[in-house]
């Protein structure tokens, strides 16, 4: 049997290391293409090394564009390796552009896909991963639920029943599995951060970094938490970008600070291994990410989320997440509440439990 695995960008590959590992272990012949669209040694090579995800067999190298070339480029040049490969399976992770490209050219071959994290909604259309989600679970023979309501919104949209499986979290496994390795990592002492007594950002939604107005509030924001506690910002290129665009550089500090009151340290990316023992650590982390709202859950970390959804309501239910939006008060008051609170208990949802690659080569298998 073989299966076509397709991963691109930062947060498909601790979702497709789980998968892989418990295909390769049944004996099937695994294939594994990187569209490219990540291409930054801190945006891939890095995830690769740290996951122990093999050398990919094709690499497309498709690079930066609009949705419209990315997504195109992509397209047009995974249709020859799948006429080439013709796999039994190809499995898509996630909803980024990678993702919707690969199922449509599966489609259009007549070639089974199936789709790992189905079902997530933020029900806002804005949001170009929204489009991903809707079309790939539409497009897929096999769709793997991360969390109990995507059945629901799945059936909804008229998907078939007996396609769906609730198989569990491959993002948590990866966690599992590499989590000791991140409490011996030395982040924080090569950072100079001590635990708990700094807060972790991310950003790089579009919504959030595209509108100079909407960055500018939210830098200031941390600014005023930066006030109370160490802020350390590793920074998605997007938004590096635009915050140079916009002339908002003078708002952080680029050039070190990190661990200096006052200071919103502003660094490259940092590696998935790294990136766990901050997120473990934290006092608390502000964040726009899909992924980090689900993994603060486990790590009993507090998670702000700067958005006015999100896709996983599971996480503000049961974990540890709450959404506050892009207003820079609610950011601020959300934030001070939050470093000056007891830390959190550290969730479960059902089925995150370090299996969810296990149940999925067992579907697949057993097909
Ligand atoms: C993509 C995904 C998003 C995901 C995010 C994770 C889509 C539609 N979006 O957004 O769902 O949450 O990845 O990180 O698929 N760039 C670099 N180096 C890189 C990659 C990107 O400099 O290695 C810069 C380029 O200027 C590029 C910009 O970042 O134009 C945006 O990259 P892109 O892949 O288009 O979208 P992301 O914002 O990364
Ligand atoms: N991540 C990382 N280093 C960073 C930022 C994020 O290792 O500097 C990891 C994070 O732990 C999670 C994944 O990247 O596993 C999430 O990716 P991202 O936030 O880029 O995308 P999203 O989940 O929003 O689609």
């Amino acid at each position: 049997m073989k299966v076509l695995h397709v991963a691109g960008a930062r947060p498909n590959f601790m979702k497709v290391a789980p998968v892989l590992r418990a295909l390769d272990a049944r004996g099937v012949d695994n294939v594994l293409v990187h569209t490219g669209q990540h291409y930054d040694r801190t945006m891939s090579d890095a995830f690769f090394d740290d996951l122990g995800l093999p050398v990919p067999d094709v690499h497309l190298e498709v690079g930066s564009g609009t949705h419209a070339q990315q997504t195109a480029r992509i397209m047009e040049r995974i249709e020859p390796v799948l006429e080439n490969e013709r796999p039994d399976l190809t499995v898509v992770v996630g909803d980024v552009n990678s993702t919707i490209a690969a199922a449509l050219v599966c489609a259009k071959l007549g070639l089974p896909v199936a789709h790992v994290e189905a079902g997530l909604r933020s029900f806002d259309r804005s949001m170009p991963e929204e489009i991903n989600r809707i079309l790939t679970d539409q497009l897929s023979d096999l769709l793997f639920t991360t969390s109990p309501e995507a059945e629901g919104n799945l059936v909804h949209e008229g998907i078939d029943r007996e396609r769906i499986h609730f198989v569990g979290n491959p993002m948590i496994d990866s966690l599992d599995r590499h989590l000791p390795k991140a409490r011996a990592s030395t982040v924080l002492e090569r950072l100079g951060l001590t635990a708990d007594a700094f807060a972790l950002v991310t950003l790089h939604r579009p919504s959030n970094v595209d509108e100079p107005e909407t960055l500018r509030g939210i830098l200031e924001a941390l600014r005023d938490v930066a006030s109370e506690v160490p802020v350390l910002f590793p920074a998605h290129p997007r938004t590096v970008k635009m915050m140079r665009a916009h002339d908002l550089d003078a708002l952080v500090d680029v050039d070190g600070g990190v661990g200096k009151p006052g200071a919103i340290a502003v660094v490259e990316p940092v590696g998935y291994v790294d990136f766990l023992r901050l997120m473990a650590d934290a006092r608390g982390v502000l964040t726009d990410s899909g992924g980090i709202q689900e993994e603060t859950t486990i790590l009993g970390t507090p998670c702000i989320t700067i958005r006015w959804n999100t896709e996983r309501p599971i996480t503000v239910e049961m974990g540890t997440n709450r959404l506050v939006g892009t207003d820079p008060a609610a950011i601020r008051s959300a934030a001070l509440e939050v470093l000056r609170a007891q830390r959190p208990e550290p969730k479960r949802p059902p089925l995150w439990d370090g299996k969810a690659g296990e149940r999925i080569a067992e579907v697949i298998v057993s097909r």
